[in-house]
């Protein structure tokens, strides 16, 4: 099966330009490096576990690779900078060991001054050489972010998140192909970071589309939350197996519930509508709500649970290996390649 070539692909030494999104409470590093090995690339969302935890999963990693030597990790760590905030010195410990463990990428997002944690992973005393500074992606939901990201921060990836991607992101921001339209005009030239696209895709034709386009690779999160090695649970999956597009909505609603409050203005999540989503919007007490969630996710009830989702979900059947996502991805993304060749006329 052909490599695709692209920005990322180089950048990253992988076959395929497909990343597993940073889904804090989706992924973990099973996941990852099937992904990896699978050969895309494979980041698992943090959010804040403990210092020995993470140093425990990242030797997972190392000896899931016996031939890597002295290369980096070939798997990334996602953190949310608003939760970073909340405790300083814990999240620096955390960066310390992404950097110590000389782990390839490190995802940024859905902070109030992202800029200080990468330039905490960039000069921490933790890198002892150049050869282990991760490189940064920074997750971004409009062209005003890109161009701070790319032109201020130098992030080497920009993750282009748009309107239909399940998990945290823009309220208002834009459908994923006007948002990556938009960052591309305005990153234009050689020098400028590869930007993926993020939001909405299922299938490898989706992800060739985003190639076509100009995107360097794309980002899927909800169609490896279907698969054996995530951590949804089974009533979680089975949810994303029943639902359409149209069945996930933007909200606070869910955040509301879980008593998570910290978002960054204009930041709401997406995920399947159910009967907490209409108890919040009808004014029922969020610790009220909260209960019913609990108990909920105690008993399986789907109702009273939360289930993050884009609206990709409606071209998801089947729950299978991560590896055999990524070996269908590969197949489908060089095929509709081909395929777009033959529009073409002498
Ligand atoms: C369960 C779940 C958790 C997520 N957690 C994070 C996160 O912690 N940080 C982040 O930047 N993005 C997060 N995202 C967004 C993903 O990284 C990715 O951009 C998104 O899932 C792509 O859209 P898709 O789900 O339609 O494929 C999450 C998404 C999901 C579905």
């Amino acid at each position: 099966m052909q490599a695709v070539k692209t920005t990322l692909t180089r950048l990253l030494g992988i076959r395929v330009p497909v990343v597993c999104g940073a889904m804090a409470g989706g992924t973990n590093v099973r996941l990852a490096v099937e992904v990896t090995q699978g050969g895309g690339f494979g980041f698992v969302g943090a959010a804040f576990i403990p210092p020995e935890k993470l140093r425990e999963d990242l030797s997972f990693v190392r000896d899931s690779f016996p031939d890597l030597g002295q290369k980096p990790l070939p798997i990334g760590i996602g953190f949310i900078g608003w939760l970073l905030d909340t405790k300083e010195e814990a999240a620096k410990q955390l960066i310390d060991v992404v950097v110590e463990s000389n782990v390839q990428a490190l995802w940024l997002a859905f902070g109030n001054d992202l800029y200080r944690w990468i330039e905490y992973a960039r000069t921490t005393s933790a890198g002892t050489s150049s050869t282990r500074r991760p490189l940064i992606f920074v997750q971004v939901t409009s062209v005003d972010e890109a161009l701070l990201a790319a032109n201020e921060w130098k992030a080497d990836v920009i993750v282009a998140q748009g309107n239909e991607s399940g998990g945290h992101g823009g309220a208002s921001t834009p459908s994923t192909f006007t948002l990556v339209s938009e960052i591309l005009a305005a990153l234009p030239g050689d020098n400028a970071p590869p930007v993926l696209a993020a939001g909405g895709m299922a299938n490898g034709t989706q992800v060739a589309s985003y190639l076509t386009l100009g995107a360097a690779g794309a980002v899927l999160g909800t169609r490896f939350l279907l698969t054996p090695e995530s951590p949804y649970s089974d009533v979680q999956k089975k949810t994303l197996l029943a639902a359409k597009s149209g069945s996930t909505t933007r909200t606070l609603a869910l955040d509301y519930a879980r008593g998570t409050y910290g978002w960054p203005k204009g930041i709401d999540g997406r995920g399947i509508r159910n009967k907490i989503v209409d108890d919040i919007d009808s004014g029922i007490p969020h610790e009220t709500v909260r209960e019913k969630l609990t108990k909920g996710t105690q008993d399986g009830d789907a109702d009273y649970m939360v289930t993050w989702s884009g609206t990709g979900v409606g071209l998801m059947h089947e729950i299978k290996p991560a590896k055999d996502v990524m070996a269908e991805l590969h197949t489908d993304i060089v095929r509709q390649l081909q395929r777009s060749q033959t529009l073409l006329q002498d």
